[in-house]
């Protein structure tokens, strides 16, 4: 579903986030709703990290148990984890929070996990502000439940995928509910023009 949303971008977006995370050997990193561990993948590829991957879907995680290796594997949900308070130094989500059913209580359990000056980063998509991609992205997203009710007979799940991107706060919004959780230094980065954004913020 990434690969056809994204046209097969998201792997770039996720090397920017994790271009974006100072990390060193002894961090703790928390992979959130980590499906196979794309991210982790990709993090310790740049240093062998300590990264704990946690996703409520089992079936994602023995996927990622296959891909990640020297990794923790931890089923279970973003609004109640299961970790001490100040226990990782960064908490990375791709393409998570949008399917997250209370996003306002994950955001306050990573905020409790996340230690003094840690970072919490955020890829998902958000509010295109170009009017032509805008338009280009919309007509997209009425082709592809179609096209996927008739071949893969998944229409249902694709229309949730397109509403639930609509539903989902923009860059804005979510940026003041960051702020309203205590989250300091919030920091946004646009991808084509909004299709997808990425949100940094500390927790002081
Ligand atoms: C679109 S996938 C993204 C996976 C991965 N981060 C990536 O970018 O490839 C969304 C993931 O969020 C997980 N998820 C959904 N709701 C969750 C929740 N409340 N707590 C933890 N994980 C959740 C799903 O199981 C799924 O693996």
């Amino acid at each position: 579903m990434n690969d056809l949303m994204s046209f097969g971008l998201h792997k770039s977006w996720k090397e920017k986030l994790i271009s974006l995370i100072d990390v060193e050997d002894q961090s703790y990193v928390l992979d959130l709703a980590s499906g196979s561990g794309d991210l982790t993948v990709l993090l310790k590829n740049r240093v062998d990290c300590n990264c704990l991957i946690y996703d409520s879907n089992i079936k994602m995680l023995q996927k990622a148990k296959k891909k990640v290796k020297n990794a923790q594997i931890i089923c279970g949900y973003a609004e109640k984890l299961p970790f001490k308070k100040e226990s990782f130094d960064y908490v990375m989500v791709a393409f998570g929070l949008r399917n997250f059913s209370d996003l306002d209580q994950s955001l306050r359990e990573v905020w409790r996990v996340l230690k003094k000056n840690g970072f919490f980063l955020c890829l998902e998509f958000s509010e295109i502000n170009n009017f032509f991609i805008r338009d280009l992205f919309n007509l997209y997203g009425k082709i592809i439940p179609r096209y996927a009710g008739f071949f893969l007979n998944q229409r249902m799940a694709y229309n949730y995928l397109i509403e639930s991107i609509k539903q989902f706060p923009n860059q804005a919004e979510l940026s003041g509910k960051l702020k309203r959780h205590r989250y300091s230094n919030i920091k946004v980065i646009d991808i084509i023009d909004g299709l997808a954004s990425i949100h940094i913020a500390q927790k002081k």
